[in-house]
């Protein structure tokens, strides 16, 4: 199975994509495709399309856009679940120690990493950032 699974600019900025990805490859996934980029304003919106109506939408589009992100495709055993367990949960402050979120991050809004949350996530992120 394959996931969609990304460092955000805050990781990229804090210079933890070493720490991240060896956590990936530690539990034995594959990085499939990889590749460092600039989201633009129109990416994010379909990106987190979901959350349009959110009160905190303009400020996620903003963060997402505010410098580079490393994007990668990873592939493995039940991808979708087991990175976002890898990746602890949505708030720092709520996440185990040992996640990414649990470790590294400390406020919801720069939580270093976002993970495809099921198959049709998956399938729809990967075509977005890869087609
Ligand atoms: P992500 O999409 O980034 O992997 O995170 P997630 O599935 O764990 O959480 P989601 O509900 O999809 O929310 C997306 C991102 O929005 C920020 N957020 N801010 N201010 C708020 O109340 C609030 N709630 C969520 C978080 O940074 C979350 O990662
Ligand atoms: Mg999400």
């Amino acid at each position: 199975m394959k996931t969609f699974f990304m460092i955000k600019p805050d990781g990229v900025k804090r210079n933890i994509i070493g720490d991240v990805i060896n956590r990936v490859e530690r539990k034995d996934f594959v990085i499939t495709k990889m590749k460092m980029m600039q989201i633009t304003p129109e990416l994010a919106e379909k990106h987190y399309g979901e959350h349009s109506e959110k009160p905190f939408f303009n400020d996620l589009v903003n963060f997402i856009t505010s410098g580079p992100v490393v994007a990668m495709e990873v592939e493995g055993e039940n991808a979708v679940l087991a990175i976002r367990e890898l990746m602890g949960a949505t708030n720092p402050a709520d996440a185990d120690p040992g996640t990414i979120r649990g470790d590294l991050a400390s406020k919801l809004e720069e939580n270093v990493v976002h993970g495809s949350d099921s198959e049709e996530s998956a399938d729809r992120e990967l075509a977005l950032f890869f087609n």
